[in-house]
């Protein structure tokens, strides 16, 4: 588990983290989201002790990292895939690291064999490529078989068979009772990968919950109907508050309600129903509502902002589907 408690770091006049609170548990595999520049790597550094924070506590199994007897025993981490000598060999890169940290050398022979790199353990690391880098980054981090695994963008750079390997290694990680701490920018991967979020936004914590509960909160599910008295029910429906979209290929497209209460709306007033199905946002949909307001980097032109209750984009969101 890795709690923080008020975890606050200030550079300068900016603040990179701010106030965060949270609960990091065991046995789940935790996505970490959030725009550039929000504060991620700055979060995972102060975890790891290689940032001290302006205010408040980052702890590994109830302790600082600086009081861990073994700490590459307790938390495994990838922070940098960058960060290895280009002239050592991946083999001799993990003996020096099982060495310095009274991990047995055999563990090498074995992280090696997980990360599938055996064959090219002998090699320079400079000649790796980004994916055999981050598989080598991966690899430092279970060589302790830590309790805690804490990577910072690992599927960054990998092939689509290196993406699937990673998510099965995190999910059969989390699966042995581990604390999994994972970053990303790729959603439709952490909605694979991830029970549950973490979002922040300007160092801001904006979301902790489980990735059901993010994407039901976001205002692109819909429900969808088809019905010869479309009309009477979007005339029932408006009477309650709820907002109607024009979306083609649907006689009706209801927001911010439920597929239950439509369904019995329906029935209550002897509405036949030839379709009723429900649209789920996707992680993505549900991720840029709640980080809109935070984007610091953003393109000046582009996509529209996907603000909550904004008709035309939900509409024009929600036919792009419809329309598959
Ligand atoms: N050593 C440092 N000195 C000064 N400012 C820093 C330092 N490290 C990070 N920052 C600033 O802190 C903020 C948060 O940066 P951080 O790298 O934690 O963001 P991030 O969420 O990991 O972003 P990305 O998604 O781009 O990796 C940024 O504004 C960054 O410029
Ligand atoms: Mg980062």
């Amino acid at each position: 588990m890795i709690t923080l408690r008020g975890l606050t770091k200030r550079y300068g006049d900016r603040t990179a983290v701010r106030d965060l609170t949270l609960e990091v548990p065991a046995g789940r595999v935790t996505g970490f989201l959030g725009p550039n520049g929000s504060g991620k790597s700055t979060t995972m550094r102060m975890i790891l002790g290689l940032d001290r924070p302006t205010a408040g506590v980052a702890l590994v199994g109830g302790r600082p990292y600086g009081a861990l007897r073994h700490p590459l025993r307790e938390v495994g981490a990838l922070l940098d895939a960058k960060a290895v000598h280009p002239g050592r060999s991946a083999r001799a890169h993990l003996v020096a690291m099982a060495r310095s940290n009274g991990i047995a050398v055999r563990r090498v022979e074995e992280v090696l064999d997980t990360v599938g790199l055996t064959a090219v353990a002998g090699r320079r690391v400079g000649s790796f490529s980004l994916g055999m880098g981050q598989r080598l980054g991966i690899a430092g981090a279970l060589l302790g078989d830590p309790r805690v695994v804490m990577l910072d963008e690992p599927v960054n750079g990998l092939d689509p068979d290196g993406v699937l390997w990673v998510r099965g290694l995190m999910r059969s990680l989390a699966a042995e009772g581990r604390t999994v701490f994972v970053s990303s920018h790729l959603m439709s991967e952490m909605e694979l990968m991830a029970d549950r979020l973490v979002v922040i936004g300007r160092g801001r914590l904006i979301a902790d919950a489980p990735v059901a509960e993010v994407i039901a909160g976001s205002s692109r599910n819909a429900v969808r109907v088809r019905s010869p008295r479309a009309g009477d029910l979007a005339a029932l429906l408006a009477a309650e508050g709820v907002e109607v979209v024009e979306v083609e290929g649907w006689d009706l497209v209801a927001v911010e309600v439920s597929l239950e209460r439509v369904g019995l709306l329906c029935h209550e007033h002897g509405i036949p129903l030839y379709e009723l199905s429900a649209r789920e946002a996707s992680l993505e949909e549900a991720y840029m509502e709640l980080t809109g307001a935070s984007v610091e980097y953003g393109a000046a032109a582009g996509i529209p902002a996907a603000g909550a209750g904004a008709r035309a984009g939900v509409a024009a969101g929600l036919g792009a589907v419809a329309g598959r």
